[in-house]
């Protein structure tokens, strides 16, 4: 069984027309097909507007598919009877971090995703305690959330995702409104957690970000133009610009300095140049 299957999934949001009435507005998806292997690190991009956090939120059955179909799991996210099922499995992490916290205080913000799943206070408290050291909040646990910075509170909204024992984690955007700093630790935080087994599916707009996945799903107006490698997709020029996206920074600093396509990151254009 695959982890998180897609199949033929549209959405169809409902607009108000000039009389009132609720009519059918565009396809946000239009009859896109995947699957997400468990342990993955995926990354979706495309540009404003072309379906990703539409997509992110079919993933754990916030959105409900006008037509097609997603199980985690094997778990239908249409059928409430499983819904905690499958959002138990899958987190979600979003742009905004002042929008995710719901507590004024850091570790009670923790704890709302386990005690509302009903699980046991001693636990709660295990759960919270490990979820904060993990993205090095743990000092902080007694603070007021309004006191830390952007960085700290997108970290703590990672922190509440992983005190639910997720084994998938879908990120929208988390380092959008962040400095330098924050996202960098934010980053860091995401590949950790992959290399502990959490899959991770990552929407960015950031291609230095995606650059970091396995695997990169680009959309385009609610189709999938294409899904491969980021070394298949950042040395395909044609691509990228057909997706209306930019190159990353060091492929497009790669070119103006005249040097060789096989250069692919940072580290291999340092090596090259010292050699030379
Ligand atoms: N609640 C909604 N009601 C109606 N239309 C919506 C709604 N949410 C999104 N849309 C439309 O669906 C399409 C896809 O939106 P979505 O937010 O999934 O894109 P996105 O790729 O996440 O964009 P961005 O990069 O700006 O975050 C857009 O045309 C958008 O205007
Ligand atoms: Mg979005």
């Amino acid at each position: 069984m695959k982890f998180i299957e897609v199949r033929d999934l549209t959405i169809e949001y409902t607009r108000i027309d000039a009389d009132g009435k609720e009519v059918p507005g565009k396809k946000a998806l239009d009859g896109i097909s995947l699957d997400i292997e468990k342990g993955s690190f995926v990354a979706v991009i495309g540009m404003n507007g072309s379906g990703k956090s539409t997509l992110a939120k079919c993933l754990n059955g916030l959105l409900v598919p006008s037509a097609g179909r997603v199980a985690v799991e094997g778990f239908d996210t249409a059928s409430e009877e499983h819904i905690w099922d499958i959002r138990s499995r899958v987190g979600m992490v979003f742009q905004n971090p002042d929008n995710q916290l719901v507590s004024s205080i850091v570790e009670d913000d923790v704890a709302f995703g386990p005690e509302n799943l009903g699980i046991e206070p001693a636990e709660i408290r295990r759960r919270v305690d490990n979820a904060l050291r993990r993205v090095g909040m743990y000092e902080k646990k007694d603070k007021g959330a309004h006191m830390l910075s952007g960085g700290q509170k997108q970290r703590v909204a990672i922190a509440g995702a992983i005190a639910m024992k997720p084994d998938c984690i879908v990120f929208d955007e988390p380092t959008a409104m962040l400095d330098p700093k924050g996202r960098a630790s934010v980053m860091e935080i995401i590949k950790d957690l992959n290399t502990e087994g959490i899959t991770c599916i990552l929407i960015t707009h950031f291609m230095t970000e995606a650059e970091q996945a396995d695997r990169v799903i680009v959309l385009k107006k609610g189709k999938i133009l294409c899904d491969r490698t980021p070394a298949e997709l950042f040395s395909d020029r044609e691509m990228i610009e057909k997706a209306g996206l930019e190159m990353p920074p060091v492929i497009a600093l790669r070119d103006k300095a005249g040097l060789p396509e096989s250069l692919m990151s940072a580290e291999d254009i340092a090596e090259y140049v010292n050699k030379r």
